[in-house]
């Protein structure tokens, strides 16, 4: 039978017990985490958020009743237990644990609430996911999901101290608004006294962080609930949170940057003790890209993309001739140590990865302890393969991996996959290793074929470099943004820009977008007339603190620092959302629903 607490009170967390406490009573309350009982002798492991400390009944202590129950408790009980705090002997002692040179003796114990048999058993990381998430309060018991909350919630008060100290307030703004300029699919929501009418959930808060920048608030930052309904991937969930900020009286992307590496650096000395640099590196777009074929470039690890085109301009090959005549391009990485240590069955493999990024084919070219060998060497002559190697710097062991292709991203693109694919296999970093940079010059438009126009790669509220203006109506493809993403160990953390404040220039910007009048008026009139009543110059980033905290957890899966996340396909398991509803609330929203086929 369950006891009541009657207003007792815990003196202690079960973590923090130390052999500075022998000697001590101590009340501790928990979960039951383990338990051995040797007949006159019970041993239990008692678990809280902080960690877990051993109790023990021992009959030359502890009376005949108090054992007696002690015998009756199964695991993840509810108990509070009373007991002197004594040094373990002999082999008792576990090192392995941070308590493990103390027990409890316990005196007293009152079962809080009894347990069923746990579906899985808490603390089993192997268990189904599936099952994890439906008993979602139960994986939450698991240490490493307690570490990485806890690392999030130290996250965000790091995030408002640092901010706050800095002049930044914290304002709210609303979940039920308008559709924002993100750029993926909303989440709506019906409007009941307004049928017909739908909210849209905020993909961010970018056209309130701006409203606030003109309403005079100077400096403003939240953390940020956004949604978004996108494919899912591992680091991406439909609902998920920014920090978010923005500032008043800035044009230069640095002064972002600035506030930014200052918030990031605190979090990393705090959290993990290590220091990133005053500044970070910062890459241009086009370099990124043709270096490490991504704009989130991973820096932990070199195997940079080079480029043969003078190398293999003369070639015979034809399909490196074919790739230089169609306006394409020749690119290469090369693998350290990659002769010998990739099979050509490794290979075959490797080049249907980089089939999965639209390349046509990858050729290589290894410098073998048992000679050379070459996907193509029937193709070339030996002046041509020692000239290969030798414009790579490639070193006996070596191995060149090349896609030649008529479209520069596809080959540069399905290289980066590639090298991080190999780092990854070939473990070139090491965990602890982190590599920050900002990303910065990215064009502020990209060629959309299935819309045939040019679309804002950020959003059409950021400003264009100021050099770059006159491209505007010349050359949209050659303007570059004042935009910048922050990335980490190849993740992208975050991203913003200096934002349009003069009219003109968001005129042509909707311009080169293809927008008419009514277009604007009618998805961003309120937000553009705004600008009519005096803007102050602005910019600002959203940090997305769900890959921040996978960053400082060493967390492969985003589902793993969110408390109750999303599964794949958007549902959550443990209270089966979304859900059909009643007809009577449908009425009230005047929807109906079109029968769905099986
Ligand atoms: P952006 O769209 O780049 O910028 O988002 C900022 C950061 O949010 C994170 N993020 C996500 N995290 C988890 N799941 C998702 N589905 C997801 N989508 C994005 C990323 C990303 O870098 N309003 C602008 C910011 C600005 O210009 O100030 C914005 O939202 O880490």
């Amino acid at each position: 039978m369950a006891e009541l607490l009657n207003g007792q009170k815990r003196t202690h967390m079960c973590g923090e017990l130390s052999t500075a406490h022998v000697g001590q009573e101590v009340t501790l309350m928990g979960w039951v985490h383990r338990r051995r009982d040797l007949g006159g002798l019970i041993f239990l492991q008692l678990r809280d958020r902080s960690g877990i400390s051993q109790v023990v009944f021992d009959t030359d202590v502890c009376t005949k009743d108090l054992l007696e129950k002690a015998s009756t408790i199964k695991l993840e009980y509810v108990v509070s237990v009373v007991g002197k705090v004594r040094m373990r002997v002999g082999n008792n002692i576990n090192k392995n644990m941070k308590t493990g040179e103390i027990e409890v003796v316990a005196e007293q114990l009152a079962i809080l609430s009894e347990a069923d048999t746990t579906p899985f058993s808490v603390g089993d990381d192997g268990a189904n996911e599936s099952l994890r998430l439906k008993y979602r309060y139960l994986d939450l018991r698991r240490e490493k999901l307690q570490y990485n909350l806890v690392t999030r919630s130290k996250i965000c008060q790091i995030t408002r101290n640092y901010l706050a100290d800095l002049g930044f307030l914290e304002i709210e703004t609303p979940m039920l608004g308008k559709s924002t300029p993100e750029g993926a699919r909303d989440y709506l929501v019906p409007s009941r006294v307004h049928p017909g009418s739908f909210y849209a959930l905020p993909q961010s808060p970018q056209i309130y962080k701006q409203l606030l920048m003109i309403g005079g608030m100077d400096r403003y930052f939240q953390i940020a609930k956004c949604f978004r309904d996108e494919d899912l991937r591992a680091n991406r969930q439909p609902e998920f949170t920014q920090i978010d900020l923005e500032m008043s009286f800035v044009d230069q992307e640095e002064e972002v940057m600035t506030v930014t590496e200052g918030l990031l650096r605190k979090m990393f000395k705090e959290i993990r003790n290590v220091d990133l640099p005053e500044k970070f590196l910062r890459m241009p777009w086009k370099q990124a890209m043709d270096l490490y074929g991504s704009d989130k470039p991973d820096l932990r690890f070199g195997l940079e993309i080079q480029n043969l085109d003078e190398t293999v301009k003369d070639s015979s090959f034809v399909v490196f001739q074919n790739a230089l005549k169609d306006g394409g391009t020749v690119r290469a990485i090369v693998l350290p140590e990659g002769a010998d240590k990739l099979s050509r069955k490794d290979l075959d493999k490797l080049v249907d990865f980089v089939k999965a990024y639209r390349a046509k084919g990858l050729a290589w070219y290894g410098l073998g302890k048992d000679g050379t060998k070459c996907s193509f060497a029937k193709a070339v002559t030996a002046e041509e393969l020692q000239a290969i190697s030798s414009a790579l710097n490639m070193k006996q062991g070596d191995i060149a991996l090349i896609v030649a292709d008529s479209s520069w991203n596809t080959a540069v693109v399905s290289l980066g996959a590639l090298r991080c694919h190999l780092a990854s296999k070939f473990q070139l970093y090491k965990a602890g290793d982190f590599a920050a940079l900002w990303v910065v010059d990215f064009p502020l438009f990209e060629y959309s074929e299935e819309e045939q126009r040019y679309v804002a790669m950020h959003h059409p509220f950021t400003s264009p470099k100021n050099e770059d203006l006159q491209y505007m109506r010349t050359d949209p493809s050659r303007v570059r943004a004042k935009a910048y993403d922050v990335v980490i160990n190849g993740d992208e953390i975050g991203g913003g820009s200096m934002r349009i404040y003069n009219r003109d220039v968001q005129k042509l910007m909707f311009e080169t977008l293809g927008f008419s009048d009514e277009q604007i008026a009618d998805r961003f009139g309120f937000f553009v007339d705004a600008f009519k009543y005096g803007t102050p110059p602005h910019g600002g980033l959203a940090l997305g603190l769900d890959r921040l905290v996978m960053v400082l957890t060493d967390t492969l899966n985003i589902k793993d620092v969110i408390a109750f996340p999303k599964m794949q396909n958007a549902s959550c398991m443990m209270t089966e959302a979304p859900a059909p509803v009643d007809d009577k609330q449908l009425d009230e929203l005047k929807i109906k629903c079109e029968e769905q086929d099986d």
